[in-house]
């Protein structure tokens, strides 16, 4: 049973200098959707928090590339995000942006008060030193800008060497950079070789956060009471950095987009707070900004953060575990008025296989990846969000495959959930009126299903919880198999032309396994979801079965409700077919 407590449920805030696929989808976004959705469901507060990450080197590198400004390619991203996530059901109450009109303000506000209260407890610490500057670009080079080979050591003890490292993180072995020790540096502005210069930044010394972040992630070893315990990679990683020592951090850059630095100090001239600082303070100031929308108070984001009846859930994917679960509690320590994350989930990576080719890693540059915007085009959402919690990558990489996508939508979605659902429904509505036939005499075959769509429910719901959503899925379906099974053993067809009653009970029973699915499916697959509480004749507010909105959902199919059962005489709707049959040559034969 859940816990009484508001849920904060926030996405990795994506850079906004591209265009989405299903990678990013399977990492932070549709876990965290198909939680606030079963959250809500629950009856529980939730507010779900998103935006595009717009500052920092990459969409300056980009915008570059594009030939536009910064701020009209932070815009045209944001949208197409969001677009994209409003065609998944990836339902945010706010898509925010840092740099984004309608939140820039509050954004630079609460991430330099955020700033400037952390600098007053004296955790920065000012310093000048040498930094890479490119002198034919006439600048200096944090982050993104510099490239060369990683001088970490793997978790094995041996070298990284991995040659294409970034000035800010390493993406081989995902531990962050200093880019003044990469080996062999490069401009990625005019690909010269960059020389030391001298320039001056503050410092957070995340060294003395060592012994409570220690703590505080030992802590999350060990499941207790309603908290689960966190994911052993995202335990194993920090706690690995830890060991190796957490080093110092500039949170400052040589910049001219981003939050100003908010010191009255000659030397924060000209500068911006470092990207990775003004980012999570994003998932603060987008919390804000929707409570300024709702309330029209900023300030009741408090009611979120700093209140212990509110747990923050932050979804990332693999590669930001280091800001997640070290930076940004840290940042959250110093700074001090705020409670930290009550779990960080971090997904592995998505590689891609295509029919006839090797698996690969999604990539961009070479074209490997399936993009949201062109899949919504002849597509719908649900059969990819289904896919993708199929085969989510939980605990290790995995790989959307073209070919078993298309046979688990035909063999798993059609065969066995769709099928179910639509023999059920269009027997009832031809041979019972449209109506839910009387329950009849139940017989101990019919009160053992409904006992096991009892407990497949509670599966269903111990999976989510523990943000086990792969498992979660794989019982929903198992109940789905189940229905098939029953209705097979008991011949409703057969039935009808012997024992109508016996029929009806079969029918009934069949319908409440349906109205359990739907309750179950809604946080996994909610278009269909919606459909399907049309068919069953629930009054889905302000839906028309093609809406899926997570609160009107949560309102027709409590999950509480899951197996409260529809009376006799309960009016159904129309049957429609809820999935459909597809074939990979058409699919993605040619991408
Ligand atoms: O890796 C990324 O895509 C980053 N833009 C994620 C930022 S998450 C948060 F901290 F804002
Ligand atoms: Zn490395």
């Amino acid at each position: 049973m859940m816990s009484d407590h508001r849920y904060l449920v926030t996405s990795a805030l994506p850079y906004s200098n591209g265009r989405l696929h299903v990678g990013h989808i399977a990492g932070a976004y549709l876990p965290a959707d198909t939680y606030v959705r079963y959250l809500r469901a629950n009856g529980r507060e939730v507010r779900f928090v998103c935006g595009s990450d717009d500052n920092g080197v990459a969409s300056l590198i980009s915008a570059r590339k594009e030939g536009r400004t910064v701020e009209e390619l932070t815009a045209h991203y944001n949208a197409r995000q969001a677009a994209d996530f409003a065609g998944l059901g990836i339902a945010f109450d706010i898509y925010g942006g840092t740099h984004q009109p309608d939140c820039v303000e509050l954004h630079n506000r609460i991430s330099q008060d955020f700033f400037k209260s952390i600098f007053e407890k004296g955790h920065f610490v000012k310093k000048t030193t040498k930094q890479l500057y490119d002198e034919q670009a006439d600048q200096f080079l944090p982050d993104r800008y510099v490239k060369g080979t990683c001088y970490h050591k793997k978790a094995d003890g041996t070298p990284c060497n991995y040659d294409s490292a970034f000035g800010d993180q390493c993406e081989a072995c995902g531990a962050a950079i200093d880019p003044m020790l990469l080996i062999n540096p490069v401009s990625t502005i005019t690909g010269t070789t960059p020389v030391p210069r001298e320039t001056t930044h503050w410092y957070m010394q995340l060294s003395q956060f060592e012994g409570r972040l220690r703590q505080w992630l030992e802590s999350k070893r060990e499941a207790s009471k309603g908290e689960p315990a966190w994911r052993e990679a995202v335990l194993n990683f920090s706690l690995g950095q830890i060991k190796q020592g957490l080093p110092e951090r500039a949170m400052t850059r040589d910049l001219d987009w981003g939050v100003p630095v908010p010191l009255d100090d000659p030397d924060a001239q000209g500068k911006v707070l470092y990207v990775w600082f003004d980012a999570p303070i994003g998932y603060v100031s987008f919390t804000a900004r929707h409570c300024q929308q709702n309330d029209g108070d900023w300030q009741a984001f408090a009611r979120w953060w700093k209140d212990p009846d509110c747990r923050i859930v932050h979804f990332i994917g693999e590669d930001n575990t280091v800001f997640h679960a070290l930076t940004w509690p840290a940042m959250l320590m110093a700074e001090g008025s705020s409670q930290l994350p009550w779990q960080v989930v971090a997904n592995a990576f998505l590689n891609i296989k295509f029919p006839g080719k090797e698996e690969e890693k999604i990539s961009k540059s070479r074209g490997t990846a399936i993009w949201i915007e062109e899949y919504l085009k002849t597509f719908d959402p649900d059969p990819l969000r289904y896919y993708l919690t199929a085969i989510a990558p939980e605990s290790q990489r995995t790989a959307f495959d073209v070919d078993d996508y298309v046979t688990r939508n035909n063999s798993e979605l059609l065969n066995a959930l769709g099928n179910f659902i639509n023999r059920t429904l269009t027997f009832a509505v031809r041979y019972f009126e449209g109506k839910v036939p009387d329950a009849g005499q139940r017989e101990a075959v019919d009160n053992e299903h409904l006992a096991a769509v009892a407990a497949q429910a509670t599966k269903v719901a111990e999976n989510i919880e523990a943000f086990r959503f792969k498992n979660a899925l794989t019982e929903l379906m198992a109940l789905a198999r189940a229905g098939n099974v029953y209705f097979d053993a008991k011949q409703p067809w057969k039935q009808r032309k012997d024992d109508m009653s016996a029929c009806g009970t079969t029918i009934n029973v069949c319908v409440q396994t349906v109205k359990a699915l739907a309750t179950l499916m809604a946080p996994f697959l909610p278009f269909s979801a919606a459909k399907t509480a049309v068919m069953l004749g629930l009054d889905v507010k302000g839906a028309s079965g093609t809406d899926p909105c997570s609160r009107a959902l949560a309102e027709v199919l409590p999950w509480s409700e899951a197996t409260h059962e529809l009376p006799a005489g309960h009016p159904l709707g129309e049957s429609a077919i809820l999935f459909k049959k597809l074939d990979a040559a058409e699919l993605f034969g040619e991408k």
